[in-house]
């Protein structure tokens, strides 16, 4: 979704800096791009639909700029199509300030009407063009862009992360927000904002995150906020430890088969200075996981999105199987708009990789304001989710990149079964002999992954893939704690490669899906070694007497048998074969999205953080 940079610099230009900073927010989707700089106090705006090629064909004979000051934005479309005149920075008439902007403008249209009343001619169907207008009007009248910039939100209703750059003799940088995050930085030599941590991380480890009706003005060495509430406010400097090189592909193809590469050392990081074998029992940070809190627990409420929900749904099997307590789940757009009635003492947990997710965002404040205690496993520990949580379970899985969620989702299981862990033995639904043995089982998981994504698996999964890769559908199956993971890997089918997947409750197959078996439709089946797994081989018999070629997946011997193909998992018990399983199924998808030639880091209309509604 929308990408937002800023930079001042004492000495030098900054344009490279932009769009090295364009370049880092990339993943996170768009389709258009531009930058708006202060050459000799002048506003300048260069624009492109498209990718930063485009911008910088555009700009070539510009990278000696000398601008020390500039903005710059990745937009992913929502009021008007991805053209150049759309492209942000948007400008008021005079060319006296640039304004990017992320999130909605919910009252643009009122205010459009007013400002055409008054003879403002619009040149592009923006909703982010009317806050520029608004920002230049009051620049007239105010003693600075910060207070200009104040009063222009004051007249707007929505969600938005903006930053704008005026000219004149004094140069300003400033940038405000309300829904989309915003952080910024200072160092000696200049200043920095960007809406994702990861573009500060060249210039610095050292970052402050902006709150809602937060206002900054920045410069180098030197950072002043206003709070629409507080007034002057002082925002704590957090120090990021992910490493910039992280972001980097490292001789990878894509981030994405890179980060599928990462998991085993994903799962150790979830689990690390975690697990207290002596007392059978999990370390969480945070009085929201003490035993007299959990205690009295009465209900789970979770709300999550895409990938994340896919984890929620396992976490219930986890929550339920081991803490014996009621969970509930929903997918966060639906939570927000269903009138939901929470039980006393419910537990809202928020699951989310960005924890910038506009929809569980909403769903954790309407659950909290509804009485819930509100909870999180995230991955990002300056996000709005982790700030807005009582207490939080980090997933430590480093950032992110490609936009297809593989190790966030590996990561949140790990952190589910920990919660679910802590949870039975707060509750005493299990003992420290039993709670020492599920924590053990654990020891498992990181060869087993390590196992599957040796060269010689690897190579067979690929074959296997592309032997698949020119049929014309996919059924995922699953039945039990592996039912989310079919969702899954048809998820990661359809978002990277573009045909059509349907996930599926195994036991269902024979309530619709089993009329699509044929030939040209391909049926991935989970088939772990745990108590349903008898149930699940009738499935693969039925597809199989069809004429529907069966690829098994899991380490149930029989039903790994009965399939043409088949891709034999290690068996970490029931709990815990979801992080398993579903690591053939993201290689399946990676490897038939590379066959086909698709965008694989970057598929067409996703977005890594959807930040509006
Ligand atoms: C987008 C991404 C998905 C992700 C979902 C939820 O749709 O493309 O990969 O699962 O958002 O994101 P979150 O950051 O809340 O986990």
């Amino acid at each position: 979704m929308c990408g937002i940079v800023g930079a001042f610099r004492r000495e030098g230009g900054v344009l490279d800096e932009l769009i090295e900073g364009l370049r880092v927010l990339e993943y996170r989707g768009y389709d258009s791009v531009g930058v708006g700089l202060l050459e000799k106090g002048e506003v300048v705006v260069h624009r492109r639909a498209g990718r930063i090629e485009e911008l910088e064909k555009l700009l070539e004979g510009q990278r000696g700029s000398e601008a020390r000051v500039g903005i710059g934005h990745s937009r992913w479309a929502t009021h008007g199509a991805p053209t150049d005149e759309n492209a942000h920075p948007h400008t008021d008439e005079a060319y006296r300030i640039a304004l990017v902007h992320n999130g909605i403008i919910e009252n643009w249209q009122e205010l459009k009407s007013e400002l055409v009343r008054a003879g403002v001619v619009f040149r592009s169907e923006t909703d982010t063009e009317v806050l520029a207008h608004l920002v230049g009007r009051e620049l007239a009248t105010s003693r600075s862009l910060a207070e200009a910039l104040g009063r222009a939100l004051e007249r707007v209703e929505g969600y938005y992360a903006v930053a704008v750059v005026s000219g004149g003799s004094e140069p300003e940088l400033v940038c405000a927000r309300e829904g989309p995050p915003l952080c910024v930085a200072a160092t000696g030599e200049a200043a920095y904002l960007a809406s994702d941590v990861l573009a500060l991380l060249p210039h610095t480890r050292d970052v402050v995150f902006l709150e809602d009706g937060d206002v900054a003005e920045i410069a180098p060495g030197r950072i002043s906020i206003k709070n629409r509430e507080t007034g002057v406010v002082e925002r704590p400097v957090r120090h990021i430890d992910w490493d910039s090189e992280a972001a980097d592909r490292g001789g990878w193809p894509h981030f994405m088969l890179k980060e599928i590469h990462e998991q085993p050392d994903v799962v150790a990081r979830a689990m690390f200075e975690r697990l207290d074998l002596e007392r059978g029992d999990v370390i969480l940070a945070g009085e929201a996981f003490s035993d007299a809190r959990l205690a009295v627990v009465q209900r789970v409420q979770i709300v999550a999105c895409g990938t994340a929900f896919h984890a929620g749904l396992v976490l219930r099997y986890m929550i339920e199987g081991l803490a014996g307590l009621p969970v509930d789940i929903d997918y966060a757009s639906e939570f927000r708009y269903r009138s939901p009635v929470l039980s006393p003492n419910t537990l809202v947990l928020g699951i989310s990789q960005s924890g910038e997710t506009a929809d569980t965002l909403a769903a954790l404040r309407l659950a909290t304001l509804l009485g819930a205690t509100p909870v999180s496993i995230c991955n990002s520990i300056g996000s709005t989710m982790v700030r807005e949580s009582e207490a939080s379970i980090l997933l430590e899985a480093g950032p992110e990149i490609g936009v297809a969620s593989t190790k966030a989702f590996v990561a949140m299981l790990v952190a589910g079964y920990l919660f679910s862990v802590r949870m039975a033995r707060a509750r005493g639904t299990c003992t420290k002999e039993e709670g020492r043995a599920l924590l053990d089982d654990l020891s498992g998981v990181r060869p087993g992954l390590e196992h599957l994504l040796a060269r010689d698996s690897v190579k067979r999964i690929r074959a296997i893939a592309e032997a698949h890769a020119g049929k014309k559908g996919f059924l995922f199956l699953g039945r039990g704690i592996n039912f989310p993971v079919a969702l899954e890997g048809a998820l990661k089918l359809k978002e990277i490669s573009y045909v059509h997947a349907e996930g599926y409750p195994a036991g269902e197959m024979k309530h619709g899906p089993i009329a699509l078996i044929e030939p040209s439709m391909s049926t991935l089946v989970l088939v772990p070694e745990d108590p349903v797994a008898d149930k699940v081989r009738a499935n693969v018999e039925q597809v199989r007497a069809r004429g529907g070629p069966v690829i098994c997946v899991g380490s149930d011997p029989e039903s790994l048998a009965l399939a043409e193909d088949a891709i034999e998992i290690p068996n970490v018990g029931r709990w815990l074969s979801p992080i398993l399983g579903v690591v053939p199924l993201q290689l399946f998808a990676y490897f038939i999205a590379a066959k086909k030639g698709c965008d694989i880091d970057k598929p067409r209309n996703l977005a890594k953080s959807v930040t509006v509604e």
